[in-house]
């Protein structure tokens, strides 16, 4: 990519969750242009192996074990970046997992692992990088779900948890006015890890549900991330961007 084209050009990006899937096709999208990326994740070795993978391309990463759920965590990587005298310029919230369970049967603990890990995480990681971001200019972009838009059967925890990020992305985008700029995207069904262990024919009829006729990528919704946090989204903030190939608009069954 030309300088004229790099997007993310001496901009620093923060990324969590980036060890599989979404994050890390984020992270590849983002140093592609040219972004020098920070890949996170609570597994070390899988951060460690995509900051490898991109340098191998060329572009600039380093890594380091964050679990999101940990105050102290996000304390010590806000440290790290501070001391090495970088500015904060993209942070992409990526932390998530859909841990099934019907109202009526899940347990307490089952309910509040499910909150704190998709959504807690979010208020912990901007809590922490507030400071750094402000003194950037700096965009956020969360990767919330399809969940927080429509009921599926089975997961109500995770869809408070993804709702909850909708009405937290507005809150902050006016918070933090014109000083940082909050959005999410909304995937649908993307093929990662988390649909490992789904059986062929329901990965064909999920397909067949969704109007463009196929499942997501991880670098479909990486595209967008990318899209929020570069300046081609600099006049928006406090969106919530589906990005699900139609599923959420279609009646189809
Ligand atoms: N794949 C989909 O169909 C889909 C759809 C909608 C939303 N999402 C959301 O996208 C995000 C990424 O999902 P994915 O499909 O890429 O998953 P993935 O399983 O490929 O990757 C998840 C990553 O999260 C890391 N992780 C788990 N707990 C963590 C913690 N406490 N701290 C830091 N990292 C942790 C894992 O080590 C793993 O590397 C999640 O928020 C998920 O809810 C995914």
């Amino acid at each position: 990519m030309t300088a004229a084209l790099a997007r993310f050009a001496r901009r620093t990006a923060l990324l969590t969750a980036a060890g599989s899937g979404i994050g890390e096709a984020t992270a590849h999208r983002l140093a592609a242009e040219g972004a020098s990326v920070v890949v996170t994740d609570v597994d070390a070795e899988a951060a460690h192996r995509v900051a490898e993978e991109i340098r191998a391309e060329g572009g600039q990463a380093r890594s380091r074990r964050l679990d999101v759920t940990s105050p102290d965590e996000w304390a010590a990587t806000v440290a790290e970046i501070t001391a090495l005298n970088r500015h904060l310029d993209v942070l992409h919230l990526n932390a998530g997992r859909n841990l099934p369970g019907a109202a009526h049967e899940l347990d307490d603990t089952s309910w509040h692992d499910q909150l704190r890990l998709s959504l807690d995480s979010v208020f912990y990681g901007v809590r922490a990088t507030v400071p750094l971001l402000r003194a950037a200019g700096g965009a956020v972009v969360i990767t919330s779900s399809i969940h927080a838009a429509i009921g599926f059967n089975g997961f109500p925890a995770y869809a408070a948890a993804k709702g909850g990020i909708g009405a937290l992305v507005r809150q902050l985008a006016v918070e933090y006015g014109g000083e940082i700029r909050f959005n999410a995207v909304l995937p649908g069904a993307v093929v990662t890890a988390l649909w490992a262990h789904t059986p062929a024919e329901y990965r064909a009829r999920t397909a067949a549900r969704t109007p463009v006729g196929r499942l997501g990528t991880p670098e479909d919704i990486a595209a967008a991330v990318a899209f929020f946090a570069s300046d081609d989204a600099s006049f928006i903030t406090g969106q919530n961007l589906l990005v699900d190939g139609g599923r959420s608009i279609s009646a189809h069954e």
